[in-house]
């Protein structure tokens, strides 16, 4: 399909309003030059990356379309194809946990930190009211302070720099917010009263972005036959899926790479709907190493009635108010495509695309390897990057996949003898 025609058809799905697909289709800045100052300082210009939409998923009985904002070939097409396969068996289950946040108030010097530590807690009702108090809004529209603890750091090991201290959790409700200036108000609003009855300093007042308390879970089982693919039967593609799980839970060096490709759906649908995705990135990789040494956010396990299960669990801290959201308007329109219903269910399809982007990664890896669907894609790109325009990129694209060299030497040779092929012939030139 042609870029036009792809908003028509998600126009004519439901899934875009005639505004949002013209809007869409502009090819005029989508940011105006206010609203770009208005977000940041030092604006020099925009800076654009390609939006593309993940097909096929299915989550808690819903069809989504999903926004992708990414660089990376290969990522969209990838998701929906393990979509797709999902789709057959019934598509994803997920949740997604109250939107509890950590603000965290560090506190250093006090006389005696057991004592200083029980006092604290003994004014739990007080600190949670005045957290309360910051924020009446939130506690308006259900949320609030849910909890509060007390860590005592004591020092490890003997070097000099370390030092006892406290630390004061108080957890919040942000609802339908990230909530990250939520919190921050409330850590450096209750400082001064923490102090005094630590009898300490205080120091940093920020939220934790290892949010273990705010999580999604997503899950999906896949009848083994429905893997199948380029010649290998289904169970043999489920177990080897099965096998790069245990790969990553045995193997930090490889987690790693596993959860790269969880984020690379991750943050492309973060970016699209304007969350802030270092704040993802942060939860997750902390999350994927709080017991001590780091494993993967999703597993996969083959079960005896021959399906293969999957699921993933990892903080997940998104919101459908403020931010980018009040300003982009890229990003309000893939709210309403998404027709999101609060921070909840996008953080359910974050999960759920996660998944699926893992699913499409170790599926290929465990099989035909990702080079050869990777390059076939890269190859456009090293087209355009050729100077190819238009159709070109699509014609020189497939010579350097016939020839087997996806290369930008090659690609400048191809489209020279494109344009050239193309060239009218000169008519009575008074050769005749
Ligand atoms: C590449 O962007 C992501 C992968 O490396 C993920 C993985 O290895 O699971 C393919």
């Amino acid at each position: 399909m042609s870029r036009a025609a792809r908003l028509e058809a998600l126009r004519e799905a439901g899934f875009l309003s005639e505004e949002d697909a013209a809007l869409l289709s502009r090819d005029a800045p989508l940011l105006e030059d206010g609203t770009a100052e208005a977000m940041i300082e030092n604006v020099v210009a925009r800076f654009e990356l390609p939006l593309g939409i993940g097909l096929n998923f299915v989550i808690n009985g819903r069809d989504r379309v999903v926004p992708m904002a990414v660089e990376e070939p290969s990522i969209v097409a990838a998701v929906s194809h393990a979509a797709n396969i999902v789709r057959q068996a019934g598509g994803f289950e997920a949740g997604a946990d109250r939107s509890v946040m950590t603000a965290q108030i560090q506190v250093v010097g006090s006389p005696d930190p057991v004592v200083a530590r029980e006092r604290i807690l003994a004014a739990r009702q007080e600190l949670l009211a005045q957290a309360d108090a910051l924020e009446p809004g939130m506690v308006r529209r259900g949320g609030g302070a849910t909890d509060l603890e007390v860590r005592h750091l004591r020092p490890r090991g003997s070097a000099s720099r370390y030092e006892e201290m406290l630390v004061v959790h108080v957890y919040v409700d942000t609802c339908d917010a990230m909530g990250a200036n939520l919190i921050n108000t409330v850590a450096e609003g209750l400082a001064e009263r923490v102090e005094k009855l630590s009898g300490g300093r205080v120091f940093l007042r920020i939220l934790s972005n290892l949010n273990d308390r705010r999580r999604v879970r997503a899950s999906c089982r896949v009848p083994a036959h429905l893997l199948a693919w380029h010649g290998f039967p289904g169970d043999e593609v489920a177990r080897a899926i099965e096998r790069a799980s245990v790969f990553a839970e045995q193997d930090p060096y490889r987690a790693a790479t596993h959860n790269k490709g969880i984020m690379n759906g991750i943050d492309a649908v973060a970016i699209a709907t304007g969350q802030d995705w270092r704040a993802i990135e942060a939860g997750a990789h902390a999350f994927a190493a709080s017991d001590g040494t780091y494993g993967p956010l999703a597993r996969w396990t083959l079960l005896p009635d021959g399906c293969l299960e999957g699921v993933l669990d990892m903080p997940m801290a998104v919101g459908t108010v403020g931010g980018p959201i009040r300003l982009h308007p890229v990003v309000q329109a893939m709210h309403r495509m998404l027709d999101v219903r609060g921070a909840a269910d996008l953080a359910c399809v974050l999960g759920s695309v996660g998944l699926a982007q893992n699913l499409a990664a170790i599926k290929a890896l465990g099989t035909t390897g990702i080079q050869k669907g990777h390059m076939a894609l890269h190859a456009r790109s090293v087209a355009a990057t050729a100077g190819a325009l238009g159709d070109e990129v699509e014609l020189v694209a497939a010579e350097l996949i016939a020839a087997g060299q996806i290369k930008v030497a090659v690609a400048t040779e191809r489209l020279r003898a494109l344009r050239e092929a193309r060239q009218p012939r000169a008519v009575g030139d008074g050769s005749a």
